[in-house]
């Protein structure tokens, strides 16, 4: 929908009157109204660095979710204020793994004596809570961009990892890109008495999943794949490796929301793709290309819109920079200092991956 061009005016004149004081981020998968005042936008591992590459900017707006602006908060210096501009932009993956489960885990995998073994290795999409966890037990972060060197960098340090909180995501990198087998693979269930797994099941493991899933790419289906395949003869199938193994596995790309848009730029005029991801990636993707005659749909029609990316809105947006340029600082995203020092370390371990 078209936005409302008062509120975009409202926008517009208080990014101008805060300048160089704030600096907006915006995620691949926010909405157009929103998407237009973003000074950079990116996937979770290019906006991580964005925003630490900003020492200048006072306020970092973040338009993306909760972890994202968290993740801000420990990269960027003390003095900068991370600003979310609707609180309750949180992400249902990120929810499924928390540090009392974890630490629960933890307290498993010592007892069945292969906690030395094992190397934590947790996605972006997860509290500063889960990161510090990481960065205590001498693990790293890691985004669908670079799961594989971090997958890599982890196996040269123990036996096992710990994949937090996507199960997909860890058990795609392993299988597709690491050549391991699905067998190698274990889900420890934090709703249930040892993870729902045996000792033995646990030593024989090399990646140990944590049962979190994101909501958005859990709905496309190996249906979905076969159904496009059959109505787009010669079509494309590129999806987000946070989608279920089975639709990576039929799927002809796989890669973070970053590598879709520069997939698509580089793809010949005349081709077509189905994309699955989050719907207001793809319906800009689908509006940017068609004029080059690049034909792009969605995946399946059933699967929507991240609810809590869509949270940010323009009058929300509009709120937090008027609130700034009128001297409030509202919405502010501070991770205290101790769980910062940690999560900080693994941030920083991902960051110097080769
Ligand atoms: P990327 O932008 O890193 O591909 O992540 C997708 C996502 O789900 C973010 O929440
Ligand atoms: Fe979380 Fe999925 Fe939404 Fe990304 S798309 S923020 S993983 S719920």
């Amino acid at each position: 929908s078209p936005s409302d061009p008062d509120l975009v005016e409202r926008a517009r004149a208080a990014k101008e009157r805060l300048g160089d004081k704030v600096f907006v981020l915006g995620h691949h998968y926010q909405r157009d109204e929103v998407i237009q005042f973003a000074d950079v936008t990116g996937d979770s591992f290019k906006l991580a660095r964005d925003a630490a590459a900003r020492p200048e900017a006072e306020y970092i707006v973040f338009c993306g979710v909760h972890f994202m602006a968290e993740s801000a908060d420990i990269l960027t210096s003390d003095d900068q204020k991370v600003v979310l501009p609707d609180l309750a932009a949180g992400c249902s993956m990120a929810d499924m793994a928390t540090a009392e489960q974890v630490a629960e885990c933890w307290d498993v995998l010592t007892e069945a004596g292969i906690s030395e073994q094992v190397v934590p290795v947790s996605y972006m999409n997860s509290s500063a809570d889960i990161k510090a966890f990481t960065g205590k037990h001498g693990g790293t972060i890691c985004t669908s961009s670079n799961a594989k060197r971090a997958l890599e960098w982890a196996f040269e340090q123990g036996e096992k990892v710990l994949f937090l909180p996507d199960q997909h995501l860890g058990r795609n990198t392993a299988v597709r890109d690491m050549g391991m087998s699905l067998e190698d693979c274990v889900v420890y269930n934090p709703h249930k008495p040892n993870g729902g797994l045996t000792t033995d099941q646990l030593r024989a493991a090399k990646m140990i999943l944590w049962r979190g899933h994101c909501s958005v790419h859990g709905r496309f289906s190996l249906e979905s794949v076969e159904d496009v395949r059959a109505r787009i003869p010669g079509v494309n199938v590129l999806v987000h490796p946070e989608c279920k193994h089975e639709v990576v596995a039929a799927a002809d790309y796989v890669g973070s929301t970053e590598h879709i848009i520069k997939t698509l730029e580089a793809a010949p005029a005349g081709s077509k793709w189905a994309i699955g991801t989050e719907l207001n990636l793809v319906r800009r993707l689908a509006n940017r290309f068609a004029s080059e005659g690049k034909e792009i749909v969605f995946l399946d029609k059933t699967v929507c819109f991240c609810s809590t990316m869509n949270r940010i809105d323009l009058p929300h947006l509009v709120w937090a920079l008027e609130s700034l340029a009128e001297g409030n600082l509202v919405n502010r995203i501070e991770v205290d200092r101790e769980t910062e020092q940690f999560a900080k370390l693994a941030l920083e371990r991902m960051l110097a991956l080769p």
